[in-house]
């Protein structure tokens, strides 16, 4: 068994997106803080209404999934392919654009407490360009594995035997919402074939000789297993991994592709009104 080590400690940064909310970004503050598949890592969360009520009106994504999964609030999401979707608390929803989407994410209260994510994943070459797609997931789909101290949630992937509600993939991703209490280890084995990213939202943890505090996401090194341990004031941190692709990426804001000319085309299409047909 190969531990897995901090190989970088990504911060994450204020940033705004949609029509001004406020979040936390991590993976995608700068285009060499990836950790391929994933692209992007937005984390979200205020009480206060200003922070996120004038949402992300209608925009478009090519090539990737958009994973947002809701801790806290309540979103409808509504998609050019007439799907609509009420995300609850504990609730995901996972997107794959494809060849194009034009969708909304907008809150639906107007005030409490909107908390949660929105993680990009790439697609391979062959797929960008594949039907859109999405799936509403509902909060008890989704597993929760209780050990003595503390408690794991399975949105994708598999954890010693109990699966989550998305499997498989070309990337196999793999995503978990971990809750540790004070000083206690939570140890897994993860495939020596993925990338491992893990994200402190509450408290602090340490892997191996290295401590991330909240909202500092850490890229783990080669090996075969996980061991995260909490810090003294427990910790809550999502643990991501997928197979990386090894493919170049050309980013221009909510399109992502492998070449320039590729970018220019969702551009094109988009102006004239093709990119999601
Ligand atoms: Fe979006």
């Amino acid at each position: 068994m190969a531990m897995r080590k901090i190989q970088q400690v990504i911060p994450g940064l204020p940033a705004s997106d949609g029509a001004g909310v406020k979040l936390i970004r991590s993976l995608g503050s700068a285009e060499h803080l990836r950790a391929d598949p994933f692209l992007m890592l937005d984390a979200f969360s205020s009480e206060n209404p200003d922070d996120y009520v004038a949402g992300f009106p209608s925009h478009p994504h090519r090539g990737f999934e958009t994973v947002t999964y809701l801790l806290d609030g309540h979103m409808l999401h509504e998609d050019h392919l007439g799907n609509r979707g009420n995300l609850k608390s504990g609730g995901v929803q996972w997107m794959t654009a494809g060849r194009g989407i034009i969708h909304s994410e907008m809150p639906q209260q107007e005030n409490g407490r909107m908390r949660g994510f929105q993680l990009w994943i790439n697609l391979p070459a062959k797929e960008k360009m594949k039907p859109a797609g999405y799936r509403d997931i509902q909060p008890e789909e989704i597993p929760t594995v209780l050990f003595s101290d503390g408690k794991l949630k399975i949105v994708a992937g598999t954890y010693e035997g109990t699966s989550g509600p998305v499997q498989g993939g070309t990337t196999e991703p793999l995503y978990w919402d971990v809750e540790l209490n004070s000083g206690k280890s939570f140890a897994a084995n993860i495939a020596e074939t993925h990338s491992v990213y893990v994200y402190p939202f509450e408290g602090s943890v340490e892997i191996g000789e290295r401590a991330l505090k909240t909202h500092q996401g850490g890229v783990l090194g080669s090996g075969d297993a996980v061991e995260i341990r909490a810090g003294a004031d427990g910790a809550r941190f999502l643990v991501l991994a997928a197979k990386p692709l090894g493919e170049p990426v050309v980013q221009y804001g909510p399109f992502v592709m492998n070449t320039r000319a590729e970018i220019e085309q969702a551009i094109h299409d988009y102006q004239n009104g093709v990119l999601a047909v």
